[in-house]
């Protein structure tokens, strides 16, 4: 058998929001320190950001970056990271039991987001802080008038306000494990009050709301309970989402095709959110859209020793990844941000030691989908070979989705070959559109599921980049066919007519 895409290039699910590709840093291991800031480091630049972990960031161009956590905030005082370094307080974190020695705060922060043309989004804290403090950290960074906390921050350096646009109220405050847990009730009180005063504070921000991580079946009121008391506060809900090759937090352990069945649970968790969004909607009879903010999501399963969580990546993990920037695609009506956790080191696409770094293999679908994804989405229909796993029976081998660029007639189609050992002969087919010439080919693949990239070889799994020709195209020039290699992610380039 084979696999036949099918396109109509005006069938537009919704415009993609770039928020997609957005990242968190986290005070947590060697994420920040020895990560992205390392002043002894011979790659560090003036400020003690390392340059090399600097131009690797570059490249997955994140238009918004999450900070500083993550369970962190829960106990973080933002005023112990601002001013003269050398009178900063170290902490005892009890988040990740850790000696928080402060030398990297809110300042710091907003320079390396703006070395990256990334906005900052920082998150308060919600768990032993109050809503005094986190109005005061919103006048620091944004205020223009004259106040005590804004001359604190000229003080500091910063004449002009960061001007910080997203906050998040809280992180994970639905898990026990979280400094100052809340029920639902307790959140959507804390929520609202903390939301209340900072839009006083500030009206141009967007408030993000941690509405779920753990998805156990009390998620479903949390959401409720939340929209029907803070609704009008509410800019982003925002949820967390962590997969992995386990029966925890999969379907099995170390099981291949039950991992590449992770698409049926990425549609459900998108797709149970929007109706729960959509039913409160209703009930509330909004006149808006409230967007999904996937603020923390990402392949978490092998490490979880306390302060560490170096995961090594390997292929089938890569796949993952890009399985997830499919669905987000497909489900661009509602999913308007998601921030990969994390960005070095710390279940992260990018690995340092003192002397270098190394691309992870999560880095390659990144970098491939945030560097080619268009701006609006299109509805993809596919048929062809299937699988089947011990839960699921003829689940299609292809993970698919594709993107347009109206303005520039520049078509993308990305497709992830889910057999572990067969190729898969593919055909697109366009409607109300034809192939106006060669397409470039960007290809993820590695020598099989489980390669890694190491620092003794880094590029074990790489994106190569090929072009299809006229050969490929039939005459109508409305189809292309193609063979796509065994796990492997490909991304089309597609000029129209
Ligand atoms: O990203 C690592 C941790 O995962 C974050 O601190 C927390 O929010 C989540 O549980």
């Amino acid at each position: 058998m084979s696999n036949r895409v099918t396109i109509d290039v005006e069938r537009v699910i919704a415009p993609i929001d770039r928020n997609l590709f957005g990242g968190f840093a986290e005070h947590l291991g060697r994420c920040i320190y020895g990560g992205i800031f390392e002043p002894d480091s011979p790659h560090a630049d003036e400020r003690g950001l390392r340059g090399d972990v600097v131009a690797a960031v570059r490249r997955l161009r994140m238009p918004v970056i999450r900070y500083p956590g993550g369970n962190f905030v829960s106990g973080y005082r933002w005023r112990d990271g601002v001013g003269p370094v050398d009178e900063r307080p170290a902490r005892m974190e009890l988040a990740w039991h850790d000696l928080e020695p402060n030398r990297f705060g809110t300042n710091e922060f907003v320079g390396f987001c703006r070395a990256l043309d990334s906005e900052p989004y920082l998150a308060v804290n919600a768990g032993d802080g109050d809503m005094r403090e986190a109005r005061d950290w919103l006048e620091y960074c944004n205020g223009t008038q004259n106040s005590a906390l804004v001359e604190l921050r000229r003080q500091h350096g910063f004449e002009a306000p960061h001007r910080v646009k997203y906050w998040g109220i809280g992180n994970e405050v639905d898990g026990p494990w979280q400094i100052g847990f809340k029920t639902a009730e307790e959140y959507a009180r804390v929520y609202t009050e903390y939301a209340k005063v900072m839009k006083w504070t500030d009206p141009s921000i967007a408030l993000l709301a941690s509405a779920v991580s753990l998805w156990e079946p009390s998620w479903v009121e949390r959401v409720q309970l939340l929209m029907e008391h803070a609704t009008p506060l509410i800019d982003y809900l925002a949820i967390h989402w962590y997969v992995g090759n386990d029966a925890e937090r999969g379907y099995r352990d170390d099981d291949f095709a039950s991992y590449m069945a992770m698409s049926e649970r990425i549609e459900d968790m998108l797709s149970a959110t929007e109706g729960i969004i959509r039913a409160m909607s209703s009930a509330l009879r909004l006149e808006r859209d409230i967007p999904i903010a996937v603020d923390e999501w990402n392949v978490w399963y092998r490490v979880h020793e306390e302060g560490k969580l170096e995961e090594i990546y390997n292929l089938e993990d890569a796949l993952v990844i890009a399985m997830h920037f499919n669905a987000f695609i497909r489900h661009a009506r509602s999913v308007k941000m998601a921030n990969l956790a994390q960005l070095v080191n710390v279940i992260a696409p990018i690995l340092t030691r003192p002397d270098g770094m190394v691309l992870q293999t999560i880095f390659h679908p990144f970098e491939l989908y945030s560097r080619t994804c268009g701006d609006v989405a299109l509805d993809v229909h596919w048929t062809g070979d299937t699988f089947s796993t011990p839960e699921f029976s003829a689940l299609r081998l292809l993970d698919a989705s594709a993107t347009l660029d109206a303005q520039a007639r520049k078509l993308v189609v990305y497709l992830v070959n889910r057999s572990a050992d067969r190729s898969s002969e593919t055909t697109i087919e366009l409607h109300r559109a034809r192939f106006a010439g060669p397409v470039a080919v960007s290809l993820i693949n590695g020598p099989d599921t489980k390669a890694t990239n190491t620092f003794e070889a880094p590029d074990t799994v790489s994106l190569r980049r090929a072009a299809l020709d006229a050969s490929a195209l039939d005459a109508s020039s409305r189809a292309l066919h193609l063979t796509l290699e065994p796990h492997s992610v490909t991304a089309l380039v597609c000029d129209l007519v």
